[in-house]
């Protein structure tokens, strides 16, 4: 499996590849104003260790503020705080399967959650997707063969491939979750970053028998820095986790940081920050989008991004995105291989593409440096 770090990148190079925010766009002032009004409480509670779900006036003021961008109700007592989706995507692993465990996921996948199935040691098969997501006869095909413990899925705004599971799949994949008996763990880390269509509504809306758990994240909305996000799910779910031997010993996680985000949602600044957000993601995206209409050759085809990070753009079959790497570097231009969001070395035609990181500006001059690597015609 590949080694990715932490971000380190040369000066020069503009690299599509990077699946973050832009440094300019963190919301420093914004955490100030937070930060100040928390301590303005002259309470040092969010100091002491916190409550093994997270505070319960944090969770109200998040439920309030997923409501309406969800498109449903959320109970503050389905939600538990987590110090990202990364984490609470491992805490599922640790609680909700065991070594040796089959788990599915989407072919392509968010790269970074095959090294956490890794490192848990599952079992992990691909399921192949298209333009509305997961194929639901590939899925029972699978099913026919494996008892997965749990399913990954990236429904919304998909991280590679920009696509979004439509309502009706949604209904089956979680009919056949009560069918087969297993979990779906849904990251919908993108679910409030919508910029040219609404999605369906979380995986949870179509839950009736409790078998989905909902990752949500700060990191994509505000800051990845804060490691602040939250999983949805039922009672029963919930208590397993703060019941964890990780909890009771540590306490909730990231009580303090909670705490001044707390204070961003009952001020509304982090409704503003996302209301900002989309508008300029929206712009990065088009600019994108029109730079690769513009320049992109016949044979490569790709999904508009209606939200989220990512362009996936596909190659003819005798193309292999990882081998044209280098030639990028000499052109002080990066991007994702499709490899690296396989479950098994498949996908060497593809390659993923992230307009959040760079402005308008720089996504263009970066599409005129990669189609000059491209094969000829
Ligand atoms: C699908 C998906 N899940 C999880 C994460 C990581 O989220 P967090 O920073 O909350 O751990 C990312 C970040 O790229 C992502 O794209």
């Amino acid at each position: 499996m590949p080694q990715i770090t932490q971000l380190n990148l040369p000066a020069g190079l503009i690299d599509l590849g990077v699946g973050q925010p832009d440094i300019a766009l963190l919301p420093l002032d914004l955490l100030k104003k937070s930060a100040e009004h928390r301590f303005n409480q002259s309470d040092p509670s969010p100091l002491q260790y916190g409550t093994e779900q997270g505070n319960g006036y944090f969770r109200r003021a998040l439920a309030r503020f997923l409501s309406p961008g969800y498109g449903m109700p959320v109970d503050p007592d389905q939600l538990f705080i987590t110090a990202g989706a990364t984490y609470g995507l491992d805490l599922i692993c640790t609680y909700f399967a065991k070594a040796g465990d089959t788990i599915f996921v989407e072919e392509p996948t968010y790269f970074l959650a095959l090294h956490i199935f890794a490192d848990r040691r599952l079992n992990v098969v691909g399921i192949s997707i298209d333009d509305k997501g997961m194929i639901i006869e590939a899925l029972e095909e699978k099913l026919a063969k494996h008892q997965p413990a749990f399913v990954y899925t990236i429904p919304t705004f998909h991280n590679p491939a920009a696509v979004t599971l439509s309502a009706s799949r949604r209904e089956k994949l979680v009919r056949l979750s009560e069918k087969h008996n297993f979990l779906i763990v849904a990251d919908e880390v993108y679910q409030l970053l919508a910029y040219t269509a609404t999605p369906p509504a979380p995986m949870i809306s179509f839950d009736q028998a409790g078998t989905v758990l909902s990752l949500g994240s700060f990191s994509k909305i505000l800051a990845p820095g804060l490691r602040l996000g939250w999983i949805q799910a039922g009672d029963e779910f919930l208590r397993r986790l703060a019941g964890s031997g990780l909890l009771l010993s540590g306490g909730g996680l990231n009580p303090f940081t909670a705490s001044v985000v707390q204070s961003a949602l009952e001020l509304g600044l982090q409704d503003e920050h996302l209301t900002q957000l989309k508008k300029i993601y929206r712009l990065r995206s088009a600019a994108l989008v029109a730079a690769l209409h513009e320049h992109l050759p016949a044979s490569v085809s790709f999904v508009e991004p209606e939200g989220g990070f990512f362009v996936w753009l596909q190659f003819p079959e005798d193309v292999d995105t990882a081998s044209l790497r280098r030639k990028a570097r000499q052109q002080d231009i990066d991007f994702q291989p499709g490899v690296n969001f396989s479950t098994n070395r498949g996908l060497h035609n593809f390659m993923r593409l992230c307009f959040v990181y760079y402005d308008s500006d720089d996504l263009g001059k970066g599409v005129q440096r990669l189609v000059k690597i491209f094969p000829e015609e």
